[in-house]
């Protein structure tokens, strides 16, 4: 029986991750955010209505489960704040639920115009960042500078360390960028504003999570991300500033690896991807847009469209093997029944073993297997024996290339649309 599951995301991200943790948080006790910030953006429909999260735990629709905010994910306090009250509005009870580690680092106003400038500096080598200061937090909390929650909500703490974090930004801004510098009087007050309103908030996420394993609660890890995002393993430097793989749950929260029975790979039927970056499978054809447009990929955070392109089972294979994957989820299924044939990249040339960095990354060219599509629709299906023989061969392939079973699927945005062949909770 597994009672602790990690969902994570294994292309660049948007898989449908936030739509599943929605679903598997019924019977979670526990749904913990353990990486990332809110430059995530996780799309949940429930009866036709669209929330879309980015700091909160996919978990907070839904009555049973704890939400937590683990030590490894860096929070901008005046997104989250915006985002409980945006929750609140609807009539969703969030504070007496939402546990914080008060160790996070804070995302401040510099370090969000920090990733902007040097975005715009760098021209046409950006990396495509949210714009959300996720870098510039994960760069302070490696180089000791950074402040975490926790000085936030102490007048003393604060004080002592917000001044010289304001002084060395603006040293940058205005020295190296030649840009404008950042109010250090505005960032302070609205710290110890948010700081103060998420005190009450703080949580030993830690150890309420040894608590809840100890007593064989059900556990949520949710990433954010995608594996190839990821700072070590994905397409450096495109990638991210966090692990979005599977070690991030351990750094991310404090809980150790036999604290995880299962890892859930999240996979969308086809690959997409925003923002720069080495992407083999990419099209600019047709089937691109295509896929764009039956698949509505546009950026929950930024609202930037995403590229579109094949499945990847190079990628993912790797990927899974990185993280553990014990089951996958193949979700948006039904955006490729249009599709008169599909196409999964089955090998690459170019490139002598896994792609290292983007350099290598540019250079691999996909080597595709085509599959016959499916006549009729998997929009909205929940019975598996109604899946159409060339959709159950298109999956069949894939486990077979990927050396992982497929245990659910998604047919729709809507928490309702799935088939769970086998139930990450009880597997
Ligand atoms: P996340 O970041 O991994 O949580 O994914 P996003 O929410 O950014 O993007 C996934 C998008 O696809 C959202 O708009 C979801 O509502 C939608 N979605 C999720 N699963 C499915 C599915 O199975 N089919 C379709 N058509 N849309 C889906
Ligand atoms: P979810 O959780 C897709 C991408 C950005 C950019 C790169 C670095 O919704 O899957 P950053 O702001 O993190 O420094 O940007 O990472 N990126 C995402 N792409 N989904 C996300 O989150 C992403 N979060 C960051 O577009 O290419
Ligand atoms: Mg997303």
């Amino acid at each position: 029986m597994s009672r602790s599951v990690v969902i994570l995301g294994s292309q660049w991200g948007d898989e449908g991750k936030g739509k599943i943790v929605d679903l598997l948080a019924h019977e979670a006790d526990a749904v913990v955010r353990f990486q990332g910030g809110h430059n995530a953006g996780h799309t949940l429909v429930v009866g036709g209505e669209k929330t879309v999260l980015h700091v909160i735990p996919s978990g907070v629709l839904t009555k049973r489960a704890r939400n937590l905010i683990g030590n490894g994910v860096v929070v901008a306090p005046r997104a989250l704040i915006d985002e409980v009250r945006g929750l609140e509005e609807k009539g969703i009870e969030v504070r007496s639920r939402l546990g914080i580690s008060p160790a996070c680092p804070a995302i401040l106003g510099c370090h969000e115009a920090l990733d902007r400038v040097r975005e715009r500096s760098r021209g046409k080598k950006a990396i495509g960042t949210t714009g959300r200061g996720i870098g510039p937090a994960y760069e302070d909390k490696a180089s000791r500078l950074g402040l975490r929650l926790a000085d936030l909500a102490d007048a003393d703490r604060l004080e002592q360390k917000l001044g010289g974090v304001i002084d060395y930004y603006n040293f940058l801004l205005t020295r190296y960028y030649e840009a404008d510098p950042v109010d250090g009087a505005r960032i302070a007050d609205e710290a110890a504003e948010m700081g103060a309103e998420l005190r009450p908030m703080f949580a030993d996420v830690t150890g309420e999570l040894h608590e809840m394993r100890r007593a064989g609660k059900a556990l949520l890890f949710e990433g954010a991300q995608g594996s190839l995002l990821d700072i070590d393993h994905g397409t450096y430097p495109f990638v991210t500033s966090s692990n979005t793989t599977v070690g991030g749950v351990m750094t991310g929260t404090g809980v150790g690896p036999g604290d995880i029975d299962y890892v859930l790979g999240i996979t969308k039927a086809y690959t997409t991807r925003v923002g720069s970056g080495p992407f083999p499978t990419e099209l600019h054809d047709a089937d691109g847009r295509m896929m764009a447009e039956r698949g509505v990929e546009f950026g929950a955070t930024t609202g930037r469209p995403r590229r579109c392109g094949w499945l990847d089972a190079v990628a993912l294979k790797r990927m899974v093997r990185i993280n553990g994957v014990t089951g996958l989820c193949i979700t948006k299924l039904d955006v490729l029944d249009a599709f008169e044939r599909v196409r999964i990249c089955v090998e690459y040339d170019g490139v002598e073993g896994f792609p290292v960095g983007a350099e290598e990354w540019e250079r691999a060219t996909p080597i595709y297997e085509d599959m016959p599509g499916w006549d009729g629709s998997t929009q909205g299906l929940t019975d598996q024996n109604k899946l159409p023989a060339e959709a159950r061969a298109y999956l069949e392939r894939l486990e077979e290339l990927i050396e992982a079973p497929v245990h659910m699927l998604s047919t729709g945005p809507e928490r309702d649309a799935h088939v769970i062949l086998q139930h990450p909770f009880s597997g």
